[in-house]
């Protein structure tokens, strides 16, 4: 298949090309287009052979749902069985924004959306090419992120093309994504609500609006293995993953650079070739040619923005293994250190 790429400028949006890709969904293709948080695969979320063609052209294993986007929250009505009283005051305050709700799903949402749950993630995209995208479809469009299946998300057209060209029929390059991380994902079936996927919107934000919210048990588990990848479940855990092998250290800072050092020269007599995730405040403390900063830790929300697009730098290097620092968990944090550990397997070394 030959892929369209167009491009658009986020600050003065061309309607014609807006118009074209809509027509294309309309039409049961696929559109990979930017959000604020990574790009996304689109297609007609009320077309199930379209919906089909996201699962093959990423390689997604068919029981991971999709979140379905819309251009406002009169939309969410015709999806969803009831809105409950937090998720209006989630969505009055969020969005549009890097938030997704989970709500009963009403039988109009193909269950090849819902990978055969009885809800429905949705989400209302800050992006104004997305905005612009859904509008124009005049459709809800199920979207996941625009990457093959198990890499980093992507946070840049270059990464879409990379993964997808020859696959779908349009990628609109609208330039970087500004957030960098996937939107936040809560469960409102539940009372109190429960974070499922910490993102854009950070816990602390959405506490401040509903009260209490639930940690999904899922999040907090963590393996201390030494520098060892688990034995298992290893694949099952791991995504958002370059090719190199990602071990994390935390701590406290000067023993973080520490041990980064000492396992850099380890690891180098054995010649392995090593990289290093560091910040503004710690890089001069390594080797400068193995080091990559995500930015100053009084700004992780830099750090969030520049993570994925880190990794898949190091996909085009021979780097074999990255040490990364941890960050602060709070905040936009505890997004970042949940991406962090999911592509380092878990493997955290506590200093
Ligand atoms: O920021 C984002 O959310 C991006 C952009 C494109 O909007 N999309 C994205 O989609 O990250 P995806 O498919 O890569 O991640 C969707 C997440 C998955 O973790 C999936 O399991 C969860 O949302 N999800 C979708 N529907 C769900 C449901 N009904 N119940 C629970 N989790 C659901
Ligand atoms: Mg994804």
């Amino acid at each position: 298949m030959k892929t369209e790429i167009l491009k658009i400028d986020i600050d003065n949006i061309d309607e014609d090309k807006i118009k074209y890709a809509a027509k294309v969904i309309e039409q049961g293709g696929l559109v990979a287009f930017p959000t604020e948080t990574v790009y996304g695969l689109g297609a007609n979320a009320l077309n199930e052979a379209a919906v089909k063609k996201i699962f093959e052209a990423k390689g997604r294993p068919s029981d991971n749902p999709l979140i379905v986007h819309v251009a406002d929250k009169s939309s969410v009505e015709k999806l969803v069985l009831q809105i409950p009283d937090k998720a209006v005051k989630l969505m009055d305050t969020f969005w549009p924004g890097p938030m997704t709700l989970v709500m009963d799903k009403q039988s109009i949402v193909p269950k090849i959306i819902t990978a055969g749950l009885d809800t429905v993630a949705v989400r209302v995209p800050s992006h104004p090419i997305a905005l612009a995208l859904i509008r124009a479809a005049n459709l809800p469009i199920a979207a996941p992120s625009a990457n093959v299946s198990g890499k980093p998300s992507p946070t840049h057209s270059k990464h879409v093309i990379n993964d997808l060209n020859g696959k779908v029929d349009v990628i609109i390059d609208g330039g970087f994504s500004n957030i960098g991380v996937e939107s936040t994902v809560v469960d409102m079936v539940v009372d109190p609500p429960m974070l499922l996927r910490p993102g854009g919107v950070t816990l602390e934000q959405l506490e401040a609006v509903i009260g209490e919210v639930r940690i999904d048990p899922a999040l907090l588990q963590k393996k201390f293995d030494d520098v060892t990848v688990p034995k298992s479940p290893g694949m099952k855990y791991k995504h958002y993953a370059p090719k190199a092998k990602v071990v994390i250290v935390e701590g406290e800072i000067q023993k973080i650079a520490f041990k980064i050092n000492q396992l850099v020269r380890e690891y180098e007599s054995k010649d392995i070739k090593v990289g290093i995730l560091a910040t503004d405040e710690t890089k001069h403390l390594y080797p400068e040619n193995l080091t990559v900063s995500l930015g100053s830790r009084l700004h992780p929300e830099t750090i969030a923005a520049n993570l994925f697009n880190a990794f898949r730098y190091y996909d085009k290097t021979d780097v074999q293994t990255i040490f990364a620092e941890a960050v602060d968990n709070s905040g936009i944090g505890l997004a970042i250190m949940n991406r962090m550990s999911k592509a380092a397997g878990y493997n955290i070394i506590k200093v």
